[in-house]
């Protein structure tokens, strides 16, 4: 059973990457591992299929102007099997990817769903899967885009589905993962009396530009959870690539690392580039990591298992990762050039998750922690400068800055002052340094990753887990009684 699992827990990201590269055929190396970074929460297994409905709801374009009467369509699924007249609503937030049923169909939320007879619905963030407002995604149309729009387009979700007469007396709770466990704590602060209760699985909470202390979780998920021997294959290659560019041989550096011909090895956006792309790829290894499954363990063998040589592993382990590309594109200009044909040519969710880092979070995930095994050669200012090259010369550093400062000042950072929120998160997710600790009252789950506590309880379930999924089920109780 535990081989099959792995098995799975291999293949699964594998399968996840092939699709993403054949829809879009040019999608650079860098754009894709950041993609994969922000895809949606980990898929549940599923034993009895649902009847999952789409709906679509009408939103308002801006729903804080009255004047602009513009429309667009929001995808909405529903899952009503275990819905009886009158009972709540349990909603299930999506954020910066597309939709699909599963988190409605199976795990913990649902379990608790079902004992309260709930009715399931899964909402589309706007600017996410099929949910578009407007189009082209230019920098100018982007102004609809924020957390704020997003929440307000929950709030009409809710409204629209009270209107119906079995819904009219129902009660709402909230659950979200990742960015979308941010949006299930904010919609708790800014609309107390809608919201009877949430769940916040892995919510980053703390907007920060320069966000270093991201690689040194992974760096320390490695080293905890794949050996120290993983952990020095990975710093001993990194700074042998970083030596080699130091030393003038970028060509070589570039032969070993199959970089496409365009990459211009002396200039330092590429090499930025490079560098976060190997660190985004180990990343998002170790942020959606189950350590039942023994994940990383798993990676790191196979890590070692390319060559004795590190350089040469790491080197073959991301060609893998990226199945196995004639040449790996982490080109600087090429990632700007995506990203203004995607304005045009609407990819998804990278672009538009991009904005909302250079508008209103960043969460940049460079180099600067000197705790962690992926060097030092990718600071912020890679992201901040392609929010520039991008959108355009008004995001300078400066102001990205100070609207991220913006977004703290209204949701408190780490202390968003809310009731009846219950926050998880993993010992070993990237993100939890940005996200309220236990001394702002969050349950840490140790070992665990980026939301990791979504499926329905089980044998595997570490102690700490385990007592985390009862709590919250007993919060719900206490919420809806
Ligand atoms: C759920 O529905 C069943 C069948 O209608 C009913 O017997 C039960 O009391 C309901 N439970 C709750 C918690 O509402
Ligand atoms: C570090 O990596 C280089 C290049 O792969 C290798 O030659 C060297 O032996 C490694 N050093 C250690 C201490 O393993």
């Amino acid at each position: 059973m535990r081989h099959i699992l792995l098995v799975i827990a291999l293949l699964a990201p594998l399968a996840s990457s092939a699709k993403l590269s054949s829809d879009v055929s040019k999608i650079p190396a860098s754009v894709r591992t950041l993609k994969e970074l922000h895809r949606g929460p980990p898929m549940q297994l599923i034993s009895k299929r649902a009847n999952v409905e789409t709906r679509w709801i009408s939103q308002k374009l801006d729903n804080f102007d009255e004047d602009n009467e513009e429309v667009w369509d929001d995808r909405v699924l529903i899952n009503e099997d275990h819905f009886v007249d009158g009972s709540p609503i349990f909603i299930y937030l999506g954020g910066e990817w597309e939709i699909e049923p599963s988190p409605i169909t199976a795990g913990h939320w649902v379990d608790i769903a079902s004992e309260h007879n709930g009715s399931l619905v899964y909402t589309e963030h706007r600017f996410f899967g099929q949910s578009v407002p407007i189009k082209p995604l230019t920098t100018a149309n982007l102004k609809y885009q924020n957390v704020e729009q997003a929440l307000a387009d929950v709030v009409n979700v809710i409204n629209v589905l009270k209107e119906e007469e079995k819904y009219k007396n129902s009660k709402v709770v909230v659950q979200g993962c990742s960015y979308s466990a941010t949006m299930a704590v904010w919609i708790k602060k800014l609309y107390p009396d809608v919201i009877v209760g949430s769940w916040a699985s892995s919510a980053p909470l703390q907007a920060k530009v320069d966000f270093k202390a991201y690689m040194k979780v992974v760096g320390q998920a490695y080293r905890e959870l794949g050996g120290d021997y993983c952990y020095n294959i990975i710093d001993n290659a990194t700074s042998f690539y970083e030596d080699l560019f130091e030393n003038g041989q970028n060509a070589e550096a570039k032969k070993l690392l199959n970089l496409c011909d365009n990459f211009n090895e002396n200039d330092q956006h590429d090499q930025w580039q490079i560098f976060s792309t190997i660190a985004n790829i180990l990343a998002g290894l170790a942020q959606y990591q189950n350590p039942a499954n023994y994940d990383l363990a798993k990676h790191c063998s196979v890590l070692r298992s390319f060559s004795t040589d590190d350089a040469t592993a790491l080197s073959k382990f991301i060609q893998w990762r990226l199945d196995n590309p004639e040449c790996v594109n982490t080109v600087y200009k090429a990632t700007v050039k995506y990203y203004k044909w995607a304005m045009h040519n609407y990819d998804g969710s990278s672009l538009s998750w991009f904005f909302q880092t250079c508008n209103e979070f960043g969460w940049y995930q460079s180099s600067g922690s000197k705790n962690q095994p992926f060097g030092s050669s990718f600071p912020a200012t890679l992201y901040t400068d392609t929010c520039k090259d991008v959108f355009g010369s008004k995001y300078t550093a400066a102001k990205i800055e100070k609207y991220i400062s913006e977004k703290n000042k209204v949701y408190g950072g780490v202390n968003p002052n809310v009731e009846n929120v219950y926050m998880t998160h993993g010992g070993l997710d990237p993100w939890h340094p940005v996200g309220a600790g236990a001394a702002q009252g969050a349950t840490i789950i140790p070992q665990a990753s980026h939301c990791s506590d979504m499926g329905s309880i089980s044998a595997k379930d570490s102690p700490a887990m385990l007592a985390s999924k009862q709590r919250v089920a007993q919060l719900v109780r206490e919420w809806l009684a």
